[in-house]
This record gives structure tokens, C-alpha cells and sequence, in this order.
């Protein structure tokens, strides 16, 4: 059933765009989150605002975080100051995040460092998964997305770490920003695969499963009705508040 989404606005709006953005926006999207869990992700320098300026029961996140406690990391931004703000989700592992960073293994480590992190600090972890176009055309996605499940949940079961919820954001790179999307039945077929596998490894968990990438107004309609999906991460679609709010009430319509 679908009952999140996570509108991620990258670095699309500047500080005062955000700013009227959620002034004009506020009423009805706190409408909107009465029926469904919206997420909202501005960039960092916005949250303090948009938390003043929208509604209590929007939820708002982060676009990302760093994979240090703390200490001399320019530019980064711990896990401890957005608990501290309030925030109560992060995106990790967007492709867009990894842009230049050339060791997998590195990154998905670094990935899993997060995800403990915000754990640790109260904070919902949206972890981002996905296969690159060449990956798909040799038909190595279901092991690449194994593999970056494995360096998460393996961590999970070495610790013994108690957790009851998971939240994973399928987005297939190739299909981020591009108005591709993956035909239903393929996209199904992938879902099952990563529930199955998370579920051999981690039986009593709360799965919840996010598909993100060119969802829009005219192909949205295929998905809403994937019995395995829970919801749906927007980029491009989420910045027109009116779009947005199409979008949410068509894929919770009969
Ligand atoms: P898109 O972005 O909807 O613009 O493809 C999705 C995402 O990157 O999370």
C-alpha cells in the first residue's frame, strides 16, 4: 500500500525560492499529510526555515549526512546536529551524492557508517539503492543491488543490532531525472527479488520499499497499484507544489 512520499529537492531551489515555497504551499500540503506520510527533503541550509514554516505533520528530511561522528570534516554535517534540529528521516546512498567518489567498496562502507550513525541518533535512514545503465545491460543488477543491501544489513546481523524498520528507496540511476522508468512488470520482479533477499537475512522486520526515479504525471498511474510498494521519492515532480499534490492523490485513488 502506498502511504509515503518523499519529495527530494536536491539543489533545485535556492533559500528564498524555498521560503515562498512553503508559505504558499503550507495549507494545502499539510491537508496532504493527514492522508499520507510526506517527507519533505530542502537542502540543508533551508531546514531550519521549513521547519518553522510548514505544518508539525510534515515531516522533513535530510538530504544526506557525513559518515563521521564528528571531527575536521569540511563541509559535512553530522548526524548528531540533524537529530538535534529535529529531523526525523535521511536520504543515503543517492546517486547523486556518490557522484566522484570511484571506490564502491569505500562508498558502501561508508554508506553503512551512515545508516548506524543515524540509527544511533533516532533518525530514519532512506537508503537509496540502484543499478547504472551499463549494469542493467549486462544483467548484473539484481547482484549489484545485493551488494549494496549486504554491506547494510550484514553490519545489522554482525552487531546485533535490534531494529524494526527498513526503509528502501529503489531508483535505478539510469531512470533519475532522465523520463525513463522500468516497465512494470520489471520493476515488480526487482522488488520481489530485494524483499526476498532482505527478508532471508532479516525475518521480523518492517519493510518498507520506495521506488524513485522520472515518476511523473503520466506514468504514475502503472505503479500505484504495485501491491509490494509503499511509496514513491520524487525529484523533478516534487518542486511544483501542484504537481506534487496531482501526483499524491492519483496513486492513493481507487
Ligand atoms: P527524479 O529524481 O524524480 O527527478 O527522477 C528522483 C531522485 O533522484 O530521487
Amino acid at each position: 500500500m502506498i502511504k509515503i512520499f518523499v519529495a527530494n529537492w536536491k539543489m533545485q531551489k535556492s533559500y528564498s525560492q524555498t521560503i515562498k515555497w512553503c508559505i504558499k504551499n503550507n495549507k494545502e500540503l499539510a491537508e496532504l499529510s493527514h492522508r499520507k506520510n510526506i517527507i519533505i527533503c530542502p537542502s540543508f541550509e533551508s531546514i531550519a526555515k521549513v521547519q518553522t514554516l510548514l505544518n508539525k505533520n510534515i515531516n522533513i528530511g535530510a538530504q544526506d549526512c557525513s559518515a563521521f561522528e564528528k571531527g575536521a570534516y569540511t563541509g559535512q554535517v553530522s548526524a548528531i546536529s540533524l537529530r538535534e534540529i529535529g529531523i526525523n528521516y535521511c536520504l543515503i546512498g543517492h546517486s547523486e551524492t556518490k557522484i566522484n567518489i570511484t571506490n564502491t567498496d569505500n562508498l558502501n562502507n561508508s554508506i553503512s557508517e551512515k545508516y548506524f550513525l543515524l540509527i544511533k541518533n533516532n533518525i530514519k535512514p532512506i537508503i537509496c539503492i540502484g543499478e547504472t545503465q551499463e549494469e542493467r545491460e549486462k544483467n548484473i543488477t539484481y547482484d549489484i543491488l545485493k551488494h549494496q543491501i549486504d554491506m547494510i544489513i550484514n553490519k545489522i546481523k554482525k552487531e546485533e543490532i535490534k531494529i524494526n524498520e527498513l526503509i528502501i528507496a529503489y531508483e535505478p540511476i539510469w531512470a533519475i531525472g532522465t523520463g525513463k522508468v522500468p516497465k512494470p512488470e520489471e520493476l515488480n520482479n526487482t522488488l520481489i527479488g530485494i524483499k526476498k533477499y532482505i527478508n532471508s537475512i532479516l525475518s521480523d522486520i518492517e519493510l518498507t520499499i520506495l521506488y524513485g526515479g522520472s515518476i511523473n504525471l503520466d506514468n504514475i498511474e502503472e505503479f500505484k497499484n504495485m501491491g509490494i510498494l509503499n511509496g514513491f521519492l520524487l525529484g523533478n515532480s516534487s518542486l511544483d507544489f501542484q504537481l506534487f499534490k496531482k501526483i499524491v492523490l492519483l496513486s492513493i485513488s481507487a
